[in-house]
């Protein structure tokens, strides 16, 4: 999976990063130091050490910290940033000495000479399954066409596996192709269409439509932007192609995908090819393609006028990382010049409902050539939605009730409605449709110090601090096992609050390579969890 790429690990990286870490205190245990200067030094390089601080929290999204607290994590992260008040305190990070990484050959600053392998076939054999990585779609139409009636399934980021564990456990597969070789599947176009690859990430989609949003007729992509953004957590989104989302929704049409009501907002079309050729198909109509022995190639991406208004609705349990209980994605033609006229069939499009409810296809009709501003038309609106809107209860084991679902689906066409007539709704209800933004993040500490009596109370950084923040520390799964070493383990009560009458170890002890059963009679002095400190909690139960 990983021939010809270039890995670099913590140890590869300057120490512009890990010292900023560790200066603004940002490790306690330090487990998750690497983690998070990996994070920030991609960030950096992605970008050019050009970051603001609103891109600084949002990289921060998925990267967990247990013990130290995210204040200090993204106050030293956040200094990096071009409109930090930090920056100017701190040197301003010189990318040219971010970049330069370490050769794992030769141990000196690599220059780039070496580069990965390329334009070749790769096939490796494996107990349960064969791998194949083509590097063209003729090869990848060859492999799938050789291995015909064999259990075969094409791999990108992999992360569907995470969603669908049975379905798409690669145990369960004869024939494993990873497409990530094939180049013609990263092409991003912007003349005379936007035509943008299958392999490209959700991070990827998302820097492109920042950049592309402020092109006349193409503002809305700003919208489907912040929905992508909340699709999974940036390691997920760097790692999922959005070709790869849109197949677990042709898999499982149930499945609340973010992605495909976004891309069906936008009205793209999708290309798709196969061993006959290729196929320039509208995205309403994907899910009723068979798509067997079929890839996706790229999507074309249109150009809309500015009376074409499109949003997206998420509710889900937290604002990333949690799939949506229902999601929803709306494009409207509106004359907002007229009465706020619905020039054409409108699209209506919800995930979450159940497998075959996609389209509001009744609403859609019942919306067609009236005006947003009637509260006739606004009530007939809501009432066909919510005939037509029938929650499954058993889509998933976790999901809200059918009512709750109901009346979201329903929250987020009055909503959307509010949005675009604006200033023409009565003040009471406009703020039905204010977008709830979180802003920035801040924290403050504040701590006693007492200059005169310094080094007692002064500041300063604790000694193991650069240690964790460059990944040298060792923890105890680094260091290696000596061969004999003893191996212990806590034997825990099945009863809680219970007085202890017997222990009868023997059967543990027939075992062969047990050596000891250790009871509050063998531990010498006293048997105190905290050595210095007088405690009533023994380390081992007496009784
Ligand atoms: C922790 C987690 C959280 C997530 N949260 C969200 C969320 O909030 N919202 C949301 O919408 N999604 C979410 N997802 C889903 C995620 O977006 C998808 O798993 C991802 O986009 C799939 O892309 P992939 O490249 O990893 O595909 P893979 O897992 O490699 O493949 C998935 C399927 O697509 C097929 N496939 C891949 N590429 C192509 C292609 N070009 N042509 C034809 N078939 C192809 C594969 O054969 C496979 O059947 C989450 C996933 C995880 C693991
Ligand atoms: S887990 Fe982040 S420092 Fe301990």
């Amino acid at each position: 999976m990983c021939d010809g790429w270039e890995i670099t690990t913590i140890e590869g990286i300057s120490d512009i990063v890990p010292k900023r870490l560790a200066k603004y205190n940002g490790s306690q245990c330090g487990f998750c130091s690497p983690g998070q200067v990996m994070n920030m030094h991609a960030l950096l390089e992605q970008n050019e050490g050009n970051v603001s601080m609103k891109q600084v929290e949002d990289a921060y999204d998925d990267v967990i910290c247990r013990c130290t607290g995210y204040r200090p994590i993204l106050d030293a992260m956040k200094s990096f940033a071009q409109d930090s008040p930090d920056l100017k305190k701190t040197t301003t990070v010189d990318i040219e000495e971010l970049g330069k990484t370490y050769c794992h050959k030769t141990g000196k600053r690599c220059h780039g000479e070496c580069h990965p392998r390329k334009g070749q076939q790769l096939q490796i054999v494996g107990s349960d399954a064969v791998w194949y990585r083509p590097d063209t779609f003729d090869e990848l139409f060859k492999i799938l066409a050789d291995n015909s009636g064999k259990k075969t399934r094409m791999v990108f980021g992999n992360t569907g596996q995470g969603i669908y564990n049975q379905e798409l456990d690669m145990a369960g597969f004869d024939v494993l192709v990873d497409i990530r070789g094939i180049q013609g599947l990263y092409s991003v176009n912007f003349d005379p269409t936007v035509v943008l690859g299958a392999g490209l990430s959700i991070t990827q989609l998302i820097d492109i439509f920042t950049r592309t949003q402020s092109t006349p007729s193409f503002g809305y992509l700003a919208n489907i932007k912040e929905m992508l953004m909340r699709v999974a957590g940036r390691s997920v989104r760097s790692m999922a192609s959005w070709a790869g989302n849109l197949m677990l929704k042709h898999l499982h049409p149930e499945f609340q995908s973010d992605v495909y009501v976004s891309l069906e907002a936008a009205n793209v079309k999708l290309i798709i090819a196969n061993s006959a050729g290729s196929n320039t198909i509208p995205i309403s109509q994907f899910l009723k393609t068979d798509m067997t022995n079929k890839v996706i190639v790229a999507m074309e991406v249109p150009a809309m006028t500015d009376d074409y208004i499109v949003r997206l609705y998420k509710v889900a349990q937290r604002a990333e990382n949690s799939h949506s209980f229902v999601n929803a994605g709306v494009r409207m033609k509106v004359d907002t010049n007229n009465k706020f006229l619905v020039m054409e069939k409108p699209c209506i499009v919800f995930s979450g409902i159940s497998k075959d409810f996609i389209h509001a296809v009744q609403t859609e009709t019942y919306l067609a050539g009236k005006s947003l501003v009637d509260p006739s038309v606004i009530q007939g609106a809501l009432t066909t939605l919510a005939s037509e809107v029938n929650p499954d209860p058993n889509i998933d084991a976790v999901e809200p009730s059918v009512a709750y679902r109901k009346n979201v689906a329903i929250g987020y066409l009055y909503s959307y409605i509010l949005d675009v007539v604006g200033d023409t709704a009565k003040g009471i209800y406009r703020s039905g449709s204010t977008p709830l933004i979180r802003p920035l993040s801040s924290g403050q500490q504040s701590y006693d110090t007492k200059p005169l009596e310094w080094p007692l109370t002064e500041p300063m950084i604790k000694l193991e601090a650069i240690d964790q923040t460059t990944g040298r520390a060792d923890y105890i799964n680094d260091i290696p096992i000596e061969q004999g070493t003893l191996y212990a383990a806590f034997v825990i009560s099945t009863v809680g609050n219970a007085k202890l009458q017997s222990m009868d170890p023997s059967k543990a002890l027939s075992m062969p390579g047990v050596l000891k059963f250790i009871t509050a009679k063998d531990i010498p002095g006293q048997n105190n969890c905290f050595s210095s400190i007088a405690s009533e909690i023994p380390s081992v139960p007496e009784e």
